[in-house]
């Protein structure tokens, strides 16, 4: 079997694959071109791909691939429905990385809540000179609304952490969460969480009804006071209407891990000081990072060697996909009405229409 994995990735399964199969690793630590992606599949069985490589029509055509492993939670970066035409499974590494993901979530919250960065390099820049009772203060926490859009495990893990700062919570999704319910939190529609929330925050994958779901009628809901933390993908935000938000102070701040055309983050965006920025790291620790890797792995193999992969999305042959399995943040999609939501784990795995990002 020949293998094609986009960047070299960390744990011991990765060194255990090359060793029993054929493997070709990307040396770069930059993702492949399009020509270098379309030359290093045309001969390959399987590919570990990473969200930065986009597996287009084009790309998908011109190899011999079966399996396409992807090596994140979210796959919009794959031409799913393209790869279900050509009888390509395509798997996903959702779970490994819920709690990663919350707890920078959680990061982003106290940093714009609190001015965390921009008290930091206030500090470091030799300006404390005294303690002050209007130095940096900031909102609290306790008592505050958290307003969480999609209530996936990833959202719902938010939610526990958010239980334990003594926030209320209110999700929508198009589900009811019994985990969350249990903490008190409340299922509200969009437009009414958006109008009552301090801190919203975003865990949503990227589909075709997600794309800009936030945008400048949405940031007018908003209270002045309110921040907007997204970790999930950065074109479910629509980007120059949130500068114009910021700007405006239609919205206080945003905590910001993902970016509408990321890498690239637009210089309006850079030049706003209610912002916090970070080069998409919701899963960036040790733990999270090695079991994706592993778990990505072990939907390559398993579907290489001929068995139903564990996080497999799309319905391929007469396999059916497990529920729960796709996407960023909140394992559904489907934004609703007013009066629904948006995702739900039980909803959208394995409906082609999703794997947009
Ligand atoms: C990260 O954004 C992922 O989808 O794994």
């Amino acid at each position: 079997m020949k293998i094609y994995v986009t960047r070299e990735l960390p744990g011991a399964e990765f060194e255990r694959l090359k060793e029993e199969y054929s493997v070709v690793v990307n040396p770069s630590s930059l993702p492949p071109t399009e020509d270098e992606l379309l030359a290093a599949v045309r001969d390959k069985d399987g590919v570990i791909t990473l969200l930065t490589d986009r597996m287009t029509k084009k790309i998908i055509d011109g190899s011999t691939l079966k399996v396409i492993a992807n090596c994140a939670a979210g796959y919009d970066n794959i031409d799913i429905t393209h790869c279900t035409e050509r009888g390509i499974m395509v798997t996903n590494t959702p779970d490994v990385l819920t709690n990663a993901t919350a707890e920078l979530t959680f990061a982003l919250i106290l940093s714009v809540a609190r001015m965390i960065v921009q008290a930091d390099r206030y500090t470091r820049g030799g300006n404390f000179n005294a303690w002050s009772p209007t130095l940096f203060v900031g909102m609290e926490l306790h008592d505050s609304v958290l307003g969480i859009i999609g209530a996936g495990k990833i959202g719902t893990e938010v939610g526990i952490r958010a239980k334990a700062f003594g926030m209320h919570i209110l999700y929508t999704d198009l589900l009811a969460n019994p985990r969350l319910n249990a903490l008190g939190a409340r299922r509200v529609g969009l437009n009414e969480l958006l109008g009552l929330a301090d801190i919203i925050t975003l865990h949503i994958p990227l589909t075709s009804s997600t794309h800009r779901l936030i945008g400048a009628a949405e940031f007018n809901l908003m209270k002045p006071t309110c921040f907007v933390i997204n970790v999930a993908r950065g074109k479910v935000i629509d980007e120059h209407a949130l500068v114009v938000a910021l700007k405006t102070t239609k919205i206080a701040g945003a905590g910001l891990d993902v970016y509408e055309n990321e890498p690239i983050v637009s210089d309006e965006l850079k030049e706003l000081d209610n912002v916090v920025m970070l080069p998409h790291i919701g899963s960036a620790t040790l733990t999270a990072r090695i079991r994706m890797a592993n778990l990505a792995i072990k939907n390559l193999c398993t579907g290489l060697e001929g068995g139903k992969p564990p996080n497999l999305v799309n319905p391929i042959g007469n396999t059916a996909v497990s529920i729960g399995n796709n996407a960023v943040g909140s394992e559904n999609t489907a934004v609703g009405s007013e009066s629904t939501a948006v995702g739900s784990e039980s909803t959208a795995v394995g409906d082609e229409s999703k794997g947009v990002r």
